[in-house]
């Protein structure tokens, strides 16, 4: 069975008729065209590389269905920033080094914004809490915890989080 439903992704409205089955990351990927939403662990709902917000709320897009979506707004990682102009926390990522391969960058964002609107001032605990529903493989977490703690100090006018220092060159 299928059903026309009409989800609006970063601004724009993408009407569709899609399979009741259809997996909402699937359809931000395949019918959307936007992969910057990440599938890590086949629809496990483990390694929420393919969080996304829906009316700004952040969920694991590979455990809702399309068909949820209808008539909802959805933001991915592309309408987070631009290129010219990042979010603040994709500019703490980049300050603080918190992503190496990138996978799971997107749905930490994704995650960790909603996180930060909703958290005005966390503790390093609280970061690591909201972290425990996206797996990475590559930094161990710390650089990551740094990043968001930074991008809310600076968003509150709070004195940043000092970057890690830099490492000196072999002699
Ligand atoms: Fe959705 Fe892993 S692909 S949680
Ligand atoms: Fe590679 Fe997180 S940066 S999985």
């Amino acid at each position: 069975m299928e059903k026309t439903i009409t989800v609006t992704v970063n601004g724009t409205a993408y009407t569709r008729t899609v399979p009741l089955r259809l997996l909402l990351v699937d359809f931000i990927r395949d019918e959307c065209g936007l992969t910057g939403t990440h599938i890590g662990c086949t629809y496990e709902g483990r390694c929420g590389a393919c969080t996304v917000q829906i009316e700004g709320r952040a969920h694991k897009s590979c455990m809702k269905l399309a068909v949820q979506a209808d008539g909802k707004e959805i933001t991915t990682i592309e309408g987070l920033g631009s290129r010219d102009n990042l979010h603040r926390l994709q500019q703490a990522f980049s300050r603080y080094h918190a992503l190496q391969c990138g996978f799971c960058t997107s749905g930490i964002l994704m995650n960790a914004v909603d996180f930060l609107n909703e958290n005005i001032n966390p503790s390093e605990a609280e970061v690591r809490r909201a972290l425990v529903g996206n797996l990475c493989r590559c930094t161990g977490y710390s650089h990551i915890v740094e990043a968001i703690l930074a991008a809310s100090a600076t968003r509150h006018g709070l004195k940043p989080v000092p970057p890690p220092a830099e490492t000196e060159p072999p002699p």
